[in-house]
């Protein structure tokens, strides 16, 4: 079984997927509020039985590795570590192998001379000099620039390629750095100009990659490395070397989100700060961070908005099962760590100082605008809360946040924890746990009318001029989505190969080393694009009519009903098209 099938069959979408959206009931399925667009009545829903998703506002769906890619904005490789650390699954490429080790090591050298020369350029070039007042601009001194070794990158196509290339660094190794990036027309070509550059380093100080910032207002504003063998940005913590002995001695690490909200810190003595790079804090962040700290204090500042509220219930896991003592700090209205530390560092420290709980802060979010001298309001602050307390393993907590939710419900303790434990053993029999092996349902594990068109398309280049009308969206398993989309964009083998994520490289062998007839090309082609279109739309007319159905006994489930109708009948639409054509193929077979 390869790592990305045993990744699913430990991975329950709606566990996964109720860690950023509060999800309800709604039939056999679960609704929510789109995390991908704004609305106000959800329309974003959740099949378990299919572990996929979909959203009728923004028209977007598939499975939890498409969620966690779009959610995180990670490639599939990244989206697929996020999962198996979450389940706990060891993927064998990492640490484990000295191969991997090899690879990785001419990866530091090589973006370690890069960071020489950006920071080379910021301090003797006159093209520099922009970057050094923009430096200026946001108030870091000189000690601090040469001290996060801040760099410039020219405003030139192959400014860096050509110096790496004189100090014997090939252009291939260049790429897999990721210092490069690779034109439409095959040329190679730096991937940092005219940029701000932020050397990132591991805990030992070697450069795994860069952050790199715009001079000025335009978007997108940072561009990071991509990962490589050597930088995984949902495992590293931009800072993390030079904020580990504050950490050690003050047992107390605090996450911020930004590259210059760390530096600014650091320039004001406040040294046990480190960034998440711009993403959700992850399991794998906590669980580095709470290596260095004894009693383990991470706090995490958090903006004010909806942003940070989301990631809170994902979060609250980590520290059940990291057994990490998180603690929330908001920041106000409208600032970021570096405004409010330049403004005033002693707010900061008080804000740090008085960070609560992460369970306490979930409490007061859950029950936040609610009026709870209403009943049914105590009833729902209770039952949402206890699914969080569900997860905790140590029973002093379990007790604690129990005490805590009757005093603020009025519900009596022994009521509460008895419906505690009804949940807990509601899950036992409902949820995969970590325990469980065994893969769920087969059909979600290989899609055979997904591969068997993928390998066709493969073996058969010149099929791919019929594709025009076979969308991303028809492979529900996202492995098959991402061959897809790369294939129609390179035209080799071996360049599909280098575009895709490696960790999708042993699905694409599989693919293509299989067997397929040789015959009736045409005729195979055309059948599997009709099912493969026939079943997505099939499919979409199905839950569009389950959703209105739905609507009619309760009234007010969410969703915007005209929308939805109008959805349906393109759908109805399409298959009556896709129907035709099939008995008139039928037809021509006859004759
Ligand atoms: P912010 O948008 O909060 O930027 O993104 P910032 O750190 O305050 O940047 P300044 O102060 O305008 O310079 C926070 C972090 O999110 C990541 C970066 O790591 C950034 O530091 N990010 C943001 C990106 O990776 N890409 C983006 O386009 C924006
Ligand atoms: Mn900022």
């Amino acid at each position: 079984m390869s790592v990305i099938d045993e990744v699913k069959g430990r991975t329950d979408i709606a566990g996964v997927v109720s860690q950023y959206v509060a999800l309800k009931k709604a039939g056999r399925n679960l609704i929510g509020l789109c995390p991908f667009h704004s609305e106000r009545n959800p329309s974003f829903f959740i099949y378990p039985e299919q572990q996929s998703w979909h959203c009728f506002g923004c028209n977007t769906g598939g499975d939890v590795f498409s969620f966690i890619m779009k959610k995180e904005n990670m490639d599939f490789g990244e989206a697929l570590r996020l999962l198996a650390d979450r389940a706990g699954i060891a993927i064998p490429s990492r640490g484990a192998r000295d191969e991997e080790k090899e690879e990785r090591e001419p990866l530091y050298k090589i973006n370690e001379a890069a960071a020489r020369y950006f920071h080379n350029l910021l301090l003797n070039s006159p093209e520099g000099r922009k970057a050094k007042s923009y430096i200026q601009s946001r108030g870091f001194t000189d000690k601090t620039a040469a001290e996060f070794q801040l760099g410039y990158s020219a405003n030139k196509w192959d400014d860096l390629k050509k110096y790496l290339q004189e100090q014997g660094y090939a252009e291939e190794e260049q790429a897999k750095a990721g210092l490069m990036v690779e034109s439409e027309g095959g040329r190679i070509h730096d991937r940092f100009r005219n940029k701000l550059m932020f050397p990132i380093w591991d805990i030992k100080g070697r450069v795994i990659g860069f952050g790199a910032r715009v001079l000025d207002d335009s978007l997108p504003k940072y561009v990071n490395s991509p990962q490589t063998p050597a930088f995984d940005k949902s495992r590293s913590l931009y800072g993390i070397n030079l904020a580990a002995p504050s950490i050690r001695q003050q047992d107390t690490a605090v996450i911020v989100e930004g590259y210059v909200d760390v530096i600014t810190a650091h320039q004001n003595g406040l040294n046990n700060v480190v960034a998440s790079m711009g993403t959700s804090v992850t399991e794998s962040q906590v669980s580095s961070l709470k290596r260095l700290t004894k009693i383990n204090n991470i706090v995490l500042a958090l903006d004010a908005d909806a942003a940070g509220e989301e990631a809170m219930l994902r979060v609250v896991g980590y520290e059940n099962t990291l057994e990490a003592n998180l603690l929330v700090a908001i920041l106000p209205k409208g600032k970021d760590p570096d405004d409010m530390i330049k403004e005033n560092p002693e707010a900061w420290q008080k804000m740090i100082a008085e960070a609560i709980p992460i369970m306490s802060y979930t409490l007061n979010m859950i029950a936040a605008d609610l009026d709870m001298t209403q009943e049914k309001n105590r009833f729902l602050v209770a039952s949402r809360f206890l699914e969080v307390i569900a997860d905790i393993k140590d029973y002093i907590k379990i007790d604690h946040y129990l005490g805590k939710l009757s005093k603020l419900t009025g519900l009596s303790y022994r009521k509460l924890e008895e419906v505690l434990s009804e949940i807990k053993s509601d899950r036992q029999t409902r949820l995969p746990r970590r325990e469980i092996t065994k893969p769920s349902p087969q059909a979600l594990f290989r899609n055979r009318l997904e591969e068997d068109y993928l390998s066709l398309l493969l073996h058969h280049p010149e099929c791919k001029a019929n594709t025009e009308k076979i969308l991303p969206e028809f492979f529900l398993n996202s492995e098959n989505r991402e061959v897809f989309i790369a294939w129609t964009k390179v035209n080799d083998l071996n360049k599909l190969r280098e575009t895709l994520a490696p960790a999708l490289h042993e699905h694409l062998d599989i693919i293509a080393s299989r067997e397929l007839p040789s015959d009736r090309l045409d005729d195979r082609d055309a059948d599997y694009r009709h099912r493969l279109e026939e079943r997505f739309y099939k499919n979409m007319a199905a839950r569009t009519a389950e959703i209105l159905a739905l609507e009619v006994q309760e009234k007010g489930a969410g969703a915007d009903l005209i929308k939805l109708q109008a959805d349906k009948i393109d759908y109805d639409t399409r298959l009556k098209e896709i129907y035709k054509q099939k008995s008139r193929k039928r037809l021509e077979s006859r004759r």
